[in-house]
């Protein structure tokens, strides 16, 4: 059955559904919703059964651990042992917000929600919507991003239905997010923090919080043996359905190459398609040129990528070629995402040696 689709706003909540949508969870169901960063697909996170249609419906190996979301402060104590001062710090200064924080879980989260793992993600999102459907299900909603398993996150209740339409019970459509990009994740179950996936709060950002801040290895090295310590980091998740390359160096000779690229694949009858800005777009000579922001803004790149990955999925081209976007701020987790939909496919044509 297609899931029933609710409009609403964070201004103008509709009441009714958001009781009916607590119901669905509270019985088992699961019901979509937006948050600051990207949709959610969520169900009861204190009830296994709901962690495992979470799994199926996505098509997640369920040793992949889902997040734990509450919508008050005092929620955090009844599913961790323990609340570290710098996570308290942390918690003080971003949540309500896109920060996911990793701690010892409590014996009553039950070992489904965390993939079998003796650790629980928590994010105590800000979006209204998400809040008032946290309250209403009992205070803990287990929400993965509710995108089938491989592709991008939804950023759009219609992203949602294209994937998990019919599978789910319930979306609630609050419509395009505000970020894009999933939350930062920080994990304080060793003596100094470690961001696990990078997003809208920086390294900087923390690191001017906390002080010593690690990047995981294996996010640095992600081609080497180090795996990622959080086991979403090695899927290759957000794969376009093309091959996408990305092309790094100084921007002209970026263009240039991509505008060589692109005549040579039309030559062998391949259809193109090309990432580029509001400042370069202009310079391409052809293929199918989608323009994801502006490098003056670069909010408006995060909030464009899974939009404009899924759109080349619609308009069914063979390669892709993407310029990088190493932004000041979010430029790291941008290209995160990005390296990891190109399956770290990097053609570099740097500077020549002088
Ligand atoms: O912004 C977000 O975080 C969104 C919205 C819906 O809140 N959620 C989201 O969930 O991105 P998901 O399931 O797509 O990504 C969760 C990531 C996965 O990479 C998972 O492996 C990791 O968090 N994770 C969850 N629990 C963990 C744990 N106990 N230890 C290490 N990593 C964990
Ligand atoms: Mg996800």
């Amino acid at each position: 059955m297609a899931a029933e689709v609710i409009q609403m706003t964070e201004d103008v909540i509709n009441k009714e559904a958001i009781a009916r949508a607590g119901k669905i969870l509270k019985d088992g169901g699961l019901v979509a919703f937006p948050t600051e960063t990207v949709y959610g697909l969520g169900g009861n996170a204190m009830d296994p059964t709901a962690s495992m249609k979470i799994y199926a419906a996505k098509g997640r190996p369920s040793d992949n651990p889902l997040i734990v979301h509450i919508a008050e402060m005092k929620s955090l104590e009844k599913i961790v042992t323990n609340i570290p001062e710098k996570a308290r710090i942390l918690a003080e200064k971003y949540w309500p917000g896109p920060l996911t924080m990793i701690l010892q879980k409590a014996e009553i989260v039950p070992m489904e929600t965390t993939g079998g793992l003796n650790t629980v993600a928590v994010r105590f999102p800000s979006d209204k919507i998400a809040q008032e459907l946290i309250r209403a299900a009992g205070g803990y909603v287990a929400a993965p991003s509710a995108n089938t398993s491989g592709r991008p996150s939804p950023t759009t209740a219609e992203h949602v239905r294209e994937d998990l339409g019919t599978v789910i019970d319930m979306i609630l459509d609050g419509g395009p997010v505000g970020i894009g990009l999933e939350s930062t994740i920080v994990d304080f179950t060793e003596e100094i923090p470690i961001v696990l996936r990078p997003g809208y709060i920086s390294l900087e950002m923390l690191r001017e919080t906390l002080g010593e801040v690690k990047m995981d290895k294996g996010l640095i090295a992600p081609d080497s043996k180090v795996r990622p310590k959080a086991p979403g980091m090695k899927y290759r998740h957000y794969a376009p359905k093309a091959d996408l390359a990305i092309v790094k160096g100084p921007m002209e000779k970026v263009i240039a190459a991509i505008n060589h690229f692109l005549k040579e694949d039309e030559k062998s009858g391949k259809k193109v398609g090309i990432i580029a800005t509001e400042e370069t777009k202009k310079y391409y000579s052809g293929g199918i040129v989608k323009c994801i922001g502006s490098r003056e803004e670069e909010e408006t790149i995060a909030h464009n990528l899974y939009e404009v990955l899924r759109e080349f999925d619609q308009c069914e081209v063979n390669v892709i070629y993407s310029e990088e976007f190493y932004t000041p701020r979010m430029g790291q987790a941008i290209m995160n995402r990005l390296l990891k939909a190109a399956g770290h496919k990097i053609i570099n044509v740097q500077e020549e040696a002088e």
